[in-house]
């Protein structure tokens, strides 16, 4: 049972063209959300729009932006601000991932990453932020990964996008939370989505993106300061955090995630 009554917010949502984003918006739609849908592809948000249902469909606006984009992203919350008079809540979720060796490490690729991942969760914010003040309420979410917790192989750029944001959130929460405004920083394992899709090595643990989402959701309603899952992989991921470095590295050599 949902713990917030969602038919009276408005919510901002990255990266909702596919994945976590577009299930975030399917979700949130069926429990009577106001959306902003924001990313690249425009055509996958009309065609997430027309999954959405005709009934929803008003409460709904489209939002085609590139998150690396500051004034994009600042005239696509002026528009749902328009719209609705207000956002409660923002999910910064767009992201990518690059999978390369640190042999072949390339300085673009983590620019590339780092600008999407970090940046673009930067300008999201930036974007709601001033109304969210002015208002003294507001709830920012965003989705990291059990990768910012240590250096994982070939993830270089990942790792330090996610530990980037991660830490970010949190150095918003102490500064925001005398002004009213809560942080949430999601940190999921494995989910299966496009993202995932192309993976050969074998995903410990991974999740249906349904799934994923309804603990996501739960844990922005109960506007928690963190949420890590699945429970069994965030385990092993803290674990990893305090066990010496030649036994962490033995272990992840061994397994690694990314082929
Ligand atoms: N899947 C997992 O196992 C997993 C685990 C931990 C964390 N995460 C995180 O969860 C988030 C969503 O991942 P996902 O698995 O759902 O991936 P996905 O299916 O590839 O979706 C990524 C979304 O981000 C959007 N996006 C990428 N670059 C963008 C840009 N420059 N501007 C605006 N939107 C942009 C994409 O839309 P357009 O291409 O249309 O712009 C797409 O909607 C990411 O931050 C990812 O790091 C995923």
């Amino acid at each position: 049972m949902p713990v917030m009554d969602w038919s009276n917010k408005v919510v901002l949502i990255t990266g909702a063209s596919s994945g976590i984003g577009r299930g975030l918006a399917l979700e949130l739609a069926r429990r009577g959300a106001k959306l902003g849908l924001v990313a690249r592809r425009r055509e996958l948000l009309e065609e997430l729009v027309s999954e959405i249902g005709s009934q929803n469909q008003p409460d709904v606006l489209l939002l085609p932006a590139d998150v690396q984009d500051q004034q994009s992203m600042r005239a696509a919350a002026e528009r749902l601000l328009a719209a609705f008079g207000r956002i409660d809540v923002l999910i910064a979720n767009a992201g990518i991932g690059v999978t390369n060796s640190a042999a072949e490490f390339d300085a673009a690729k983590l620019a590339a990453v780092i600008n999407v991942n970090v940046i673009g969760a930067g300008n999201s914010v930036q974007a709601v932020l001033p109304e969210m003040i002015a208002r003294g309420s507001g709830q920012l979410v965003v989705i990291s990964s059990l990768a910012a917790y240590r250096g994982l192989p070939k993830s270089a750029a990942y790792c330090a996008s996610k530990a980037a944001v991660s830490a970010m959130f949190e150095s918003f929460r102490l500064d925001l939370g005398p002004l009213g405004i809560d942080v949430t920083i999601i940190h999921p394992g494995f989910i299966k989505t496009p993202l995932t899709a192309g993976r050969r090595a074998r995903l410990p643990w991974l999740m249906a993106c349904e799934t994923a989402v309804k603990q996501i959701l739960r844990a922005v309603e109960k506007r928690k300061q963190s949420y890590a899952f699945p429970w069994q992989l965030a385990f092993l991921a803290r674990l990893g955090m305090i066990v010496p470095n030649f036994i962490y590295d033995a272990i992840s050599r061994r397994n690694s995630l990314r082929e």
